[in-house]
């Protein structure tokens, strides 16, 4: 049996972040440009069967958990066809999605169906206007009806992702404090990293996560801490002193939390990375299309473990300047 994915500082590498595509229906400003994006010829991303192969690949290496992303994941055709895949693949233990919900309502069904059980939906505001600013597009109303129709169809548990930004999203804090406690929704509020295409990312704009809990506790209602049962999810999560909900806070700027990482990502063309902030890739499409055996493949997973740096893609932990932009990695 191959042994795990352990990288130089002893961090077992146990969930693969597959993007499946590099477009995108809206365009926020800290992933996306507004204009002219150069998204990927079609033949250059991995077609489904490449996916799943890779994927079982990452099983025999210790992988249990997958999680698909984007761009947004749910413009890529018939993506319900890949969870079915995926779902099938014994030793997959979670699977699960990343999505803006825009296309939501259409597909929580078909996802459903497909065996997909956990759902995060981003969205960072509940006011149109301010939904605009950031997005460059409409939506507040169609992603509230997505999510409505992923509960419909048996989903539980969904997750609501909601970048924070300084000057921008603080009126948003409280309604979607409340709209989640409401809606039996696990909020996760997340500070802004520096990944915009734009390269516009200062630290006077982020907003961090003790200041929104700050926000949260004063106006919603007092948060005491949960208990931490696995070291490796971004989130440090707190409950609510008055209702059964939870708040979270994925604090990358403020409080990375590298040291406990068991993440590796893919492309949607195939490029393997071992971290968001990796300033290298590990070409995993080109063996694949190549006839290269399972054993060469699972070479590169490790290659690229081993090249695995202490945090945000540099020794000293510090952000190093990514080429690519989130839209680009997977996020
Ligand atoms: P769960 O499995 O539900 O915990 O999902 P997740 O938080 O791992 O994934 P999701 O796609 O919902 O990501 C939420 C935010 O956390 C996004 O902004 C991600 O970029 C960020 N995030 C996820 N994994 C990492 C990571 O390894 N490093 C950093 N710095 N941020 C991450
Ligand atoms: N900083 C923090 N989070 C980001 N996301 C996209 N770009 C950034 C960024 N620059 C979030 C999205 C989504 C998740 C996959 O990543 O809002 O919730
Ligand atoms: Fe892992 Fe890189 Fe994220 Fe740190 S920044 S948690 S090392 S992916």
């Amino acid at each position: 049996k191959p042994a795990p994915l352990v990288d130089r500082f002893g961090r077992v590498h146990t969930s693969l972040r597959v993007s499946v595509t590099d477009r995108c229906n809206i365009r926020c400003f800290y992933c996306m440009p507004l204009e002219n994006v150069q998204f990927k010829p079609r033949e250059e991303l991995l077609t489904f069967e490449e996916i799943e192969r890779v994927a079982k690949i990452a099983v025999s290496l210790g992988v249990r958990k997958f999680r698909l992303t984007g761009g947004e994941p749910l413009v890529r055709h018939q993506l319900h066809e890949l969870i079915r895949r995926l779902a099938a693949i014994p030793g997959v233990e979670d699977l699960a999605l990343t999505t803006n919900g825009l296309l939501l309502a259409d597909q929580a069904a078909a996802l459903h169906a497909a065996g997909l059980r956990r759902l995060n939906v981003s969205l960072d505001s509940l006011s149109e206007e301010v939904f605009q600013r950031i997005t460059r597009r409409q939506g507040v109303e169609r992603v509230l009806q997505g999510i409505a129709a992923a509960q419909e169809v048996g989903f539980r548990g969904i997750r609501l992702n909601a970048v924070s930004i300084r000057g921008l999203t603080e009126s948003e804090i409280v309604p979607l404090a409340r709209f989640s406690r409401e809606q039996d929704l696990e909020l996760r509020f997340i500070e802004f990293m520096p990944l915009d295409a734009d390269r516009n990312w200062g630290e006077t704009q982020v907003l961090s996560g003790a200041e929104v809990r700050e926000i949260v506790s004063r106006d919603v209602a007092t948060l005491s801490p949960a208990p931490r049962d696995d070291l490796s999810q971004p989130a440090v999560d707190f409950v609510y002193s008055d209702s059964p909900a939870r708040v979270g806070f994925i604090n990358s700027v403020t409080a990375p939390f590298c040291g406990a990482c068991n993440r590796l990502r893919i492309t949607a063309e195939g490029q393997l990375r071992n971290c968001l902030f990796s300033t290298e890739e590990w070409d995993v499409r080109s063996p694949l299309r190549q006839g290269a055996t399972d054993m060469a493949i699972a070479e590169v997973f490790r290659d690229c473990t081993s090249a695995k740096k202490l945090g945000h893609g540099s020794d000293d932990q510090q952000f190093a300047p990514t080429e690519r932009a989130m839209y680009q990695i997977g996020g």
